[in-house]
């Protein structure tokens, strides 16, 4: 158990910059009075630091920083090199973005440097050194925040260069790379690389953002996420030649698709992320990015920001219902956070966020409901002190979350424009959700052999060496499912010849030989052996057994009668493979089967539709029980009679939570 810090992180972006001086003691006594202990500062202030390319600035960051030393914050300091300021954009066009259309970019905006601009490499970098040089020793800073919400991406002519290194040093030779894209289809082959191009609407582009070769397409991907990341790690190894030891990260975006997360986190020392959920945003789904990110190191994260009562940048902004910011810190403790940051904590006068929630609201004072329920929240996570900081999330659940797939399925053509990643493995996460079995979301090359179970939905690219990896998962007694559009092409979209699933057939035990694609508008039915029917669509895999058992087939169609899923052994273990998109109560049906034979043990026994989930500390358990319906429920009886650590009272049987309702039930190991 290792703690990055001493105490929960209570806190958020804070920008006394965009405030006359006066207001700044009232910030510091209110924040007190909302036992706030934390800011993120200095995020979007470049402009202010170096207003000329040779001129440095650091008075009004001094004051800052002495402040919030002086009371005793945990500093986060951010580098402030997500925002180009003006005068580089003059000076040095380049350091702008070119766009999918190929368009090049006025000054404007934030996220909008060019990640392969040396331009804006050196000056970001340098910013970084000079931060570091100066506050670095500063026992208050507690945590680096390099840049802010990497993302996006440019088709400028360096890009393009740029990604010609990039091919080189992966492929070598340009036979290689005409064979890895298959670029003898419609005459493409190239012969010099300087004859490569961009994927973008000027080239390669189809129709929405498909492109004709989703192999280059995913290629231009990876590049892209690692250009950034190369910048990140430009500040942070600049920040690391004066600070050896403060932890230094970014803020993710949860299952945000441009950036390879599992990737970047291997070069941050703790995972931070921004949780925004809309009002129809469910709590299934929230959970899960917060398992991804602790699954991203596999560790504790931070919440860096969510706003303590509304957005501004969604369609419909509504509030945080009284107790559902609450509700949402705890569940975001719950799945692994060690930290609670606002964004922001004094809302904007002006500019795109200024209907963005806040601690502090435009009325400027106390006497709001925002900040009386941030100050709750405030004292509660005072009282816990350090206790939950560094426990662990156990999982006997991993599902697979892979980057590069989620490329390649959302870029292949066909057979349906539907087939979205995120969403069809939340499908399969939320059934774990809803029965409080904790799953922990894992990369392709993960070590399964920790798991009962493995899920990898549409796991359309089977890359090197997963084959053996889940063959041996399975063998060794584990149960892996797979779905529809699995073990399709290799790592460059190239077809696993041989028939599907390819690298998986033999593991899943089936041939599927034809796919067909369902419109909204229509579905077919699978028929269960025991008579039961459900609803299934979006793809239906035509299937032989070559040795599973059916477990399901379809109703109608010229295909009626197939299996439309199935169970295979394997070693020791059994391979699940559900072809076709089956709607909640029949797909549950198959991975209660897979659970049950798996002897997969919820975080409590007893049924509860109370959100509920376990983090381990040395000597003890903290249990998150959480109602997020509308009804009232009662705590299982299990957990009665340890202590609510949020109230210090003893959790009576039959004690009914409400909507909102969180108990933090500690319970001895
Ligand atoms: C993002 C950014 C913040 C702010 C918030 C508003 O997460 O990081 O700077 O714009 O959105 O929700
Ligand atoms: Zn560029």
């Amino acid at each position: 158990m290792e703690k990055k810090f001493q105490r929960i992180l209570y806190g958020g972006d804070y920008n006394p910059n965009q405030w006359p001086k006066e207001i700044w003691d009232e910030d510091m006594r209110i924040f007190k009075n909302a036992h706030i202990n934390s800011a993120t500062i200095n995020v979007f202030s470049w402009a202010k630091i170096q207003p000329s390319e040779e001129e440095y600035n650091f008075a009004q960051l001094d004051e800052i920083v002495d402040m919030l030393s002086e009371e005793n914050y945990d500093i986060v300091l951010a580098t402030s090199t997500a925002a180009l300021p003006a005068w580089m954009v003059k000076k040095y066009p380049e350091v702008a973005r070119t766009d999918y259309e190929g368009r090049h970019h006025k000054f404007g905006q934030r996220h909008n440097a060019c990640a392969n601009s040396l331009v804006y490499q050196k000056y970001a970098a340098t910013l970084a050194g000079k931060l570091a040089e100066r506050y670095g020793d500063n026992e208050r800073i507690v945590c680096w925040h390099i840049n802010n919400e990497y993302g996006g991406d440019c088709y400028c002519e360096k890009c393009e260069k740029a990604f010609r290194v990039w091919l080189k040093k992966k492929y070598k030779t340009l036979e290689a790379l005409n064979k890895a894209w298959n670029l003898e289809f419609w005459g493409h082959t190239v012969h010099e690389w300087d004859e490569i191009v961009l994927p973008n609407a000027l080239s390669e582009g189809l129709f929405d953002d498909n492109t004709a070769f989703a192999g280059i397409s995913i290629d231009y991907r990876r590049f892209n996420s690692d250009s950034m990341l190369d910048n990140y790690k430009m500040e942070r190894d600049a920040i690391r030649r004066f600070d050896k030891e403060t932890v230094i990260t970014t803020n993710l975006m949860g299952t945000y698709k441009g950036l390879d997360y599992f990737k970047w986190a291997k070069e941050m020392d703790i995972v931070s992320w921004d949780n925004y959920p809309s009002y129809d945003t469910t709590w299934s789904f929230t959970a899960m990015n917060h398992d991804l990110m602790r699954g991203l190191k596999n560790a504790p994260f931070m919440l860096m920001e969510q706003t303590p009562s509304q957005q501004n940048w969604q369609k419909y902004n509504s509030l945080k219902r009284p107790g559902q910011m609450r509700a949402q810190s705890y569940q975001t403790v719950a799945h692994g956070a060690d930290t609670i940051q606002f964004f922001q904590l004094r809302r904007s006068a002006g500019a795109c966020e200024k209907f963005h929630g806040a601690v502090i609201e435009h009325v400027g004072t106390e006497n709001t409901r925002v900040f009386r329920e941030v100050q709750q929240l405030g004292m509660e996570l005072e009282n816990l002190g350090d206790a939950t900081l560094g426990s662990v999330n156990e999982s006997e659940v991993g599902i697979v979350f892979d980057w590069d797939n989620y490329w390649a399925l959302e870029y292949t053509s066909g057979p349906s424009v539907d087939l979205t990643y995120v969403k069809h493995i939340h499908q399969y996460y939320k059934f774990f959700y809803d029965k409080n079995i904790g799953v922990d979301m894992i990369p392709f090359d993960a070590d399964f052999s920790k798991y009962k179970v493995v899920v990898a939905p549409v796991l359309y690219m089977v890359k090197e060496g997963m084959r053996e990896a889940l063959e041996e998962f399975t063998a060794n007694g584990g149960a892996l499912i797979t779905t529809y559009m699995s073990g399709i092409v290799d790592q460059s979209d190239n077809v696993h010849l041989g028939g599907y699933p390819g690298p998986l057939r033999e593991l899943a035990g089936v041939w599927v030989e034809e796919i067909d694609a369902l419109a909204p508008e229509q579905s077919n039915e699978v028929i269960f052996d025991d008579g039961t029917k459900a609803k299934c669509g979006l793809v239906c895999d035509l299937m032989h057994l070559e040795g599973a058992e059916s477990l399901a087939k379809y109703g109608s169609d010229f295909y009626k009668g197939m299996p439309a899923a199935t169970k295979n052994k394997y070693g020791n273990g059994v391979t699940y493979y559900i072809g076709t998109d089956i709607e909640e109560e029949g797909l549950n049906k198959i991975l209660e089967m897979a659970v049950e034979s798996a002897d997969v043990n919820p975080v409590i026994s007893e049924k509860s539709e109370l959100e509920i989930t376990c983090r381990k500390a040395d000597n003890h358990s903290f249990y998150f029980v959480m109602n997020f319906t509308d009804k009232d429920l009662q705590v299982p009886s299990s957990l009665a009679g340890n202590m609510d650590m949020l109230t210090g009272e003893t959790v009576k049987e039959e004690e009914i939570l409400s909507k909102y309702d969180v108990k933090l039930i500690l319970v001895d190991n």
